[in-house]
């Protein structure tokens, strides 16, 4: 019988290139999800994809007996990926309260139901935002954590720090923290990808609707930076890679191989890419000018960052595969199919 997972926020962007790769692995996928940042019609997108329709139910995860229902529902669960979360980082400092209560009641419902219903790992989306601008570059999962700079990054430090303590009380089961960096484009069938709601905040789907003309012009965010052309740095991961990830660390903690009851992994590519060759190299493989212009600095960024994915690499067998060129051209096809799944 093949090996239940729940897949929390199942219908998001990371959630659903996890579940497709979950599913081409030979797991079971239950995916919860409560819709306020996804539509249901991705379901249609991973059925297509994979053949499989994953089992799924509209829950919110602040909500303990709609997902204690869930459990007794889908008995067996052995693992959950937990992906429920609000992410905007500029959005958390409007609505503290907002991310306080989802990403901390959301974490708190999963950790204690897990022992009532026998689940014996939890994977955690962790961000790279915990290391905030670190003295050291490549960051490796050793780097110091700083003070969080958004309510939505201190959630992900606090988060981290209930699930080792929880862990670390002898709870039942086993964790593994993946701090992502910049998870970017979507799946090669372009059946599945990232749907942001609104204007988007980051910069990959503001760079796709630019080039596709829904946006007028594309604000590059400071070229006065420390950095080699002065725009940002960042580690930007291919979203199957990254999601490939998942499904290592699963069965790491799932086959008894874990060395410690809570283990920590950088998921990057180990490269750092600049914003303007971002747009230097979506032009060159997609041939679409992009018109942008350079403003000032956004409050709060980080100028560079940068993983050391080694620990990973080594031991959980995984690596990035994909080229930034592969990765921007994925992030294109999938903007250019867009029309077809929304409503
Ligand atoms: C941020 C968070 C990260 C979080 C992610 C999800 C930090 C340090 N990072 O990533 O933890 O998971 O958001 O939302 O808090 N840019 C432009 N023009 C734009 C948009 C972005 O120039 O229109 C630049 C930014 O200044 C930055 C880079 O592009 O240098 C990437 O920005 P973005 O995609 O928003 O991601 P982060 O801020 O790195």
């Amino acid at each position: 019988m093949a090996t239940r997972i729940l897949v929390t926020g199942g219908t998001g962007y990371i959630g659903s290139h996890t579940t497709v790769e979950l599913q081409q692995a030979g797991y079971e996928v239950v995916s919860i999800d409560n819709l306020s940042n996804s539509n249901i019609k991705v379901l249609d997108g991973i059925e297509a994809i994979t053949g499989i329709r994953p089992l799924f139910e509209q829950v919110d995860c602040t909500d303990k007996e709609a997902l204690a229902a869930v459990f007794e529902k889908y008995p067996g669960i052995k693992a959950i990926i937990n992906f429920a979360a609000s992410k905007a980082v500029g959005e958390s400092v409007q609505k503290p309260l907002l991310y306080y209560r989802n990403n901390l009641v959301t974490l708190l419902n999963l950790l204690d139901l897990m022992p009532r219903f026998g689940v014996e790992g939890f994977v955690f989306s962790s961000s790279c935002t915990v290391y905030g601008q670190p003295d050291h570059l490549p960051v490796n999962e050793d780097t110091p954590i700083k003070p969080a700079t958004s309510p939505y990054g201190n959630t992900k430090q606090i988060c981290e720090e209930i699930i080792n303590d929880a862990v670390h009380a002898e709870a039942p089961y086993k964790a593994v923290l993946l701090r992502y960096f910049n998870p970017i484009g979507a799946h090669p069938s372009a059946l599945i990808g990232e749907l942001p709601l609104g204007v988007p905040q980051n910069l990959i789907p503001f760079v796709t609707q630019t080039a596709a003309g829904i946006r007028e012009c594309l604000s590059v965010f400071g070229d006065d930076y420390n950095t080699p052309d002065g725009s940002c740095i960042r580690d930007y991961i291919h979203v199957v890679d990254l999601a490939k990830a998942h499904v290592a660390a699963v069965g790491r903690m799932l086959s008894g191989k874990s060395e410690k009851p809570v283990e920590i992994f950088n998921l990057g590519t180990g490269r750092g890419l600049s914003v303007l060759e971002v747009i230097d190299t979506f032009q060159k493989v997609t041939g679409v000018k992009l018109n942008y212009k350079i403003v000032g600095r956004r409050e709060g960024d980080i100028e560079q960052v940068w993983a050391d994915p080694t620990r990973a690499n080594r031991v959980l067998g995984w690596k990035a595969q994909s080229t930034v060129e592969e990765t921007l051209l994925s992030a294109w096809r999938w903007q250019q199919h867009l029309g077809e799944i929304k409503d």
